[in-house]
């Protein structure tokens, strides 16, 4: 790797004590210059501390950050040409808007009246405009995440990290703040860390995803990698709400999960298995697939949930055939094909 940011072998405890457990275990990865990549996972497995190690908000307890080629370990926040868009997105309160979104090119030397042009600039990318003389405490959620949004974005640093920028957004706001994203970084081919518990949002923008799980990484690759070759139950889980069932691998190539057979996509060894399906794999009412009586349905607009009862337990499945609802007590079928079923090996 040419340039970016490069993690080797890094741990992070918090506080003095020695025994105090590790919030980072060892994590080793790379950022390529001008991509993105995104830290997935559930709360408290170590995104933010990774995040602010980057930063040179945190410092690792042991291990080596290199930036551009560059040991940047012991370097500070102002020594990294980092921006970083918080979790909890803390606005000066007693600025106006535009003068928050300014604030770090006047920082940096600008002059007033050119900051705030670029500041204006910047908020009308996000979407927000006529809220410049603002404050924000006027503002709504949404809004005063966008501006912490423009305020990362005006600076154009070489890295920029971002800490769950769009937790606060409705869903139509999420989708086109992500792109909107995705599309500034790929412009100015910036280096990004996105740091997010959203696995939709994880594959809608990366280049790279690395999932962690207790302070490791439990598998990094490209989204289409991640989807469709999760090494371990927890991944395969983690990447699409996927159900995980008992199979049995067979000499012949394909995989029993109870009465139905599947023939994975990538082959697999002989020997217990763990088969990850994802809810909208199951094709209901087909030939050859398990008996199943449904329980719960939920209409969702675009889609049905159900929920049936088989002889392989309960089954969580979603539909887009929007035009043969199932009502609760009705005798289907469930049966698999390739796509949203993936084999993990037993030992993972
Ligand atoms: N300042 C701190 N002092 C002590 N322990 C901390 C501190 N910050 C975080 N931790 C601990 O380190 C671990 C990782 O925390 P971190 O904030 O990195 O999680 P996260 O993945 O960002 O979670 P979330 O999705 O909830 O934001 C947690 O167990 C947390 O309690
Ligand atoms: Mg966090």
């Amino acid at each position: 790797m040419s340039n970016g940011i490069e993690f080797r072998n890094i741990t992070k405890r918090y506080g003095s004590d020695r025994n105090a457990p590790l919030a980072v275990k060892g994590i080793s990865f790379e950022v390529p210059q001008g991509t993105l990549t995104t830290i997935l996972g559930p709360s408290g497995c170590g995104k933010t501390t990774t995040l602010r190690m980057i930063a040179g908000l945190e410092s690792p307890t042991s291990g080596q950050i290199l930036m551009g080629g560059r040991d940047v370990t012991t370097l500070g926040p102002a020594e990294r040409n980092v921006s970083m868009m918080f979790q909890s997105y803390a606005l000066f309160p007693h600025m106006s808007v535009v003068e928050n979104v300014a604030y770090g090119l006047r920082m940096s030397g600008q002059k007033k009246a050119e900051a705030r042009a670029r500041a204006t600039e910047a908020l009308k990318g996000v979407g927000l405009v006529g809220f410049d003389e603002r404050l924000p405490s006027e503002l709504s959620g949404g809004q005063q995440q966008r501006v912490a949004l423009a305020r990362a974005l005006v600076l154009e640093p070489a890295v920029l990290l971002f800490d769950e920028p769009l937790s606060n957004l409705d869903a139509r706001l999420r989708r086109e703040m992500r792109e909107e994203i995705r599309a500034i970084q790929q412009r100015l081919q910036l280096t990004v860390a996105y740091v997010t518990h959203d696995q939709s949002e994880a594959l809608a923008v990366s280049d790279q995803i690395i999932v962690m799980d207790h302070g490791v990484i439990a598998q990094r690759g490209t989204p289409e990698e991640l989807y469709s070759r999760p090494q371990s139950e927890f991944v395969a889980g983690f990447m699409g709400e996927a159900m995980v069932f008992p199979g049995q691998a067979q000499a012949d190539g394909r995989v029993l999960l109870g009465p139905l057979a599947i023939v994975p996509r990538h082959a697999v060894p002989a020997g217990p298995v763990k088969v990850a399906v994802r809810p909208e794999a199951w094709q209901i009412g087909e030939a050859g697939g398990v008996p199943a009586t449904l329980k719960k349905a939920s209409y969702l607009g675009s889609f049905y949930e159900y929920g049936f009862d088989t002889p392989l337990g309960a089954v969580f499945v979603v539909s887009s055939d929007l035009a043969r609802p199932l009502a609760p007590g009705a005798q289907t079928t469930l049966a698999l094909g390739t796509h949203g079923v993936s084999v993990v090996p037993q030992a993972a």
